[in-house]
């Protein structure tokens, strides 16, 4: 493996207009170069390539990202081999991660090899066992026939067999060289007390489990009493050691990869037995939890392959309730969540053995369901008196608030309103309350520290450009949206730069502290609750929240946005940081006689700048709310309600003042 340091510094020596220049004629155009774009049928230079912000950047076809994934792209190559392609160009020596190992990193990696190749020993040991000899075919191989298994199911999952009797395992492994400590640490080999060996499996059929590139890391024996005894668990599984972390490993998943990806979607089921008889059904794209809740690292699995999955429930199971919140997790992680709830008593397993291929399919396909719908159904159940319902709303609404798309969650609300029969702009608001409390939170407790005095070494603002790239994603102006826009842009551009703020303490007098812009935008819209009302600008404000969370720096940040899963992210972030010339600034001077940071770079002007375009943001969203009262005032209404909207017209009246004395706009409609 390419170490870190290598990576790093391979990722600093390259400089982008030079990797993409050996493949692109490319014409420099101000600060960038620009070319004909390779991944679409260009005509006109489409293709921005910006060295400061080390990126290449489409704008017609989107397609957008550094040197190695220009690389990556362009010549079809793998990440290490694109990085060794520039390490090559850029006379950089690479350094394999083994060589920087300390000691102890040298002995864990000599144990984990150990232990793998332990584990390997016995997973064949186990196959040669139930194929070739007597007991073994005559116990194991018929017991998995007996359940329907396929000769070539069986090979391909690699089961097994495990003698009954003490120690035959423990003896052969011993006798071919591995050491016992080894056999005690994946517990393939188990102690007594007065010090005697024993096969921890002996006399159970084997599951072995593999991790994501195909690595026998664990194993799994079922027992073969057709589990009548509770005293003796149905599966014993491997104990958590240094090649086996449950939490990370999802059963079949290698086997899985390539039909999750190509169908992409996965099916989620409980246990080894389902994945193994949905597969020869013909349902390749599948997965067992092994019978735990989801953790996150199983989570980060299937997203690396797929934003879609479809979790099955046995038709009897007691637990889905219980299981609902792990599946929050799988929408918070942006995934798009399905449900099949299988017939009564039917588990995947039975019923794939029960139906022809082509009915499993069609059964899954069609009983498909929303994960909204299947938690609202579950949750319902039961509950008449509206306060439970009530109840029952606030948990659905919780559980929308995580989806990560706007426009699903408001299809989500739509639907939900439609299942209850309440007003979907009340559920809205209701969902508006959870996402702000719980984007607030996120931010109160984070500390500012790491993340300022990076930007503050060098707060010296970037200069004037004429060649701006195309801006596709730009609003109208003078719309509520255009304002949203600038904000956006001053998150992005500034938001880790300092200004001073003033705070007025309870005896009345000020302090001015340091605090950055993105921290003082998030106040400011926390405590008055205001939100985008174009969704992907909302979308980008809580993406930011979390990137900027995780960021190191300012360039982790900027590359955190132009590599962001979410190619509307992408689209939204790129022109915008590659445009250094803040278009605002001169909408500003010309129209709202304000300070502007970009005409002459003073960083003390960006303090009155920020607080002028929260506080016109502000004046804008009091005058939409103006907009509606008038037209209710309109409509007609009793004298109570005309008086109290007059009454709430004055307020917002005096607040739209108080914003724009402290703006110094002058109010002109
Ligand atoms: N499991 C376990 N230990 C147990 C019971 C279950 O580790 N004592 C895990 C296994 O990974 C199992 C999964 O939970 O595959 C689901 O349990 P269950 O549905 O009971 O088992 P099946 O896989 O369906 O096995 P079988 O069909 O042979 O009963
Ligand atoms: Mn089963």
């Amino acid at each position: 493996m390419i170490s870190q340091k290598t990576i790093d510094e391979i990722k600093l020596a390259a400089k982008i207009e030079e990797v993409v220049g050996d493949f692109i004629p490319l014409k420099r155009a101000g600060k960038d170069w620009v070319g004909l774009c390779p991944f679409h049928d260009d005509k006109d230079p489409s293709l921005h390539v910006s060295p400061r912000l080390g990126i290449y950047k489409c704008f017609v076809c989107d397609s957008a990202g550094d040197s190695v994934k220009f690389l990556m792209e362009h010549e079809k190559i793998s990440y290490p081999d694109a990085l060794r392609y520039l390490a090559e160009k850029y006379h950089i020596e690479i350094e394999e991660d083994k060589k920087e190992l300390t000691p102890e990193e040298e002995a864990a990696q000599t144990e984990r090899e150990a232990l793998l190749a332990v584990n390997s020993f016995a997973e064949k040991f186990f196959i040669e066992q139930m194929n070739e000899t007597e007991n073994g075919r005559a116990i194991g191989l018929s017991y998995f026939k007996e359940r329907g298994f396929q000769e070539n199911t069986i090979k391909k999952f690699r089961l097994g067999y495990c003698p009954e009797g003490w120690d035959t395992f423990t003896k052969a492994a011993l006798s071919n060289g591995y050491k016992l400590e080894y056999l005690l640490t994946t517990g393939l080999t188990k102690q007594s007390e007065n010090g005697k060996t024993y096969d921890f499996y002996r006399g159970r059929v084997i599951f072995p489990i593999h991790n994501a590139s195909g690595k026998t890391v664990g194993f799994g024996g079922r027992i073969l009493a057709k589990g009548k005894s509770d005293k003796v668990a149905k599966y014993f599984n491997s104990p958590e050691n240094p090649i086996y972390h449950k939490s990370d490993i999802l059963y079949g998943f290698f086997f899985a990869r390539k039909s999750i990806r190509t169908k992409d979607n996965v099916y989620l089921v409980e246990g080894y037995t389902d994945v193994i008889s949905m597969v020869e059904s013909g349902v390749e794209n599948v997965v067992a939890s092994s019978g735990t809740a989801l953790t996150d690292g199983q989570i980060r699995l299937i997203s690396s392959q797929t934003k879609n999955i479809t979790v099955l429930y046995d038709g009897d199971n007691a637990g889905i309730k219980a299981s609902l919140r792990g599946i929050n997790l799988l929408l918070e992680a942006g995934l798009n969540v399905k449900t099949v709830l299988l017939p009564d008593g039917e588990d995947p397993d039975s019923f794939a053995k029960s139906h022809r291929d082509s009915e499993l399919v069609e059964y899954l396909e069609q009983n498909a369901t929303d994960f909204i719908r299947f938690k609202t159904h579950i949750l319902l159940q039961g509950a008449n008196d509206p306060i439970k319902k009530a109840s029952v709303i606030d948990e659905i609404i919780a559980t929308i608030a995580l989806v990560k798309d706007e426009v699903t969650q408001t299809f989500y609300v739509r639907e939900c309103a439609e299942i209850f029969q309440v007003d979907e702009e009340l559920l809205m608001t209701k969902l508006r309350k959870v996402v702000w409390k719980k984007l607030n939170t996120a931010k109160s407790g984070q500390p500012s520290t790491p993340t300022t005095s990076e930007p503050a070494q060098k707060q010296e603002l970037p200069s004037p450009n004429k060649q701006s790239p195309v801006q596709r994603t730009k609003p109208e102006p003078n719309t509520i949206e255009s304002i949203e826009f600038i904000v956006v842009k001053l998150i992005l551009q500034y938001g880790l730069y300092e200004i001073t703020v003033e705070h007025t303490a309870a005896d009345g007098g000020s302090t001015y502290q340091p605090m950055r812009i993105d921290q003082y935008i998030f106040n400011e819209f926390a405590s008055e609750e205001i939100h985008f009302q174009n969704p992907l600008y909302q979308t980008f404000y809580e993406e930011y929240a979390r990137i900027a969370e995780q960021s190191k720096s300012q360039e982790e940040l900027i590359q955190n946005f132009v590599n962001h899963p979410d190619k509307s992210i992408q689209n939204l972030a790129i022109p915008i940081l590659m445009d250094e010339n803040p278009e605002y600034s001169k909408i500003w001077k010309s129209r709202y006689d304000v300070f502007t940071f970009s005409t002459d770079n003073n960083i003390e002007k960006l303090n009155a700048e920020v607080e002028n375009v929260i506080n016109f943001f502000k004046i804008r969203l009091i005058e939409e709310r103006k907009k509606l009262l008038i037209k209710l005032l309109s409509d007609d209404q009793s004298v109570e309600i005309q008086q109290s909207i007059a009454k709430r017209l004055s307020e917002l009246d005096q607040m739209r003042k108080y914003y724009a004395d402290l703006t110094r706009t002058v109010i002109t409609k």
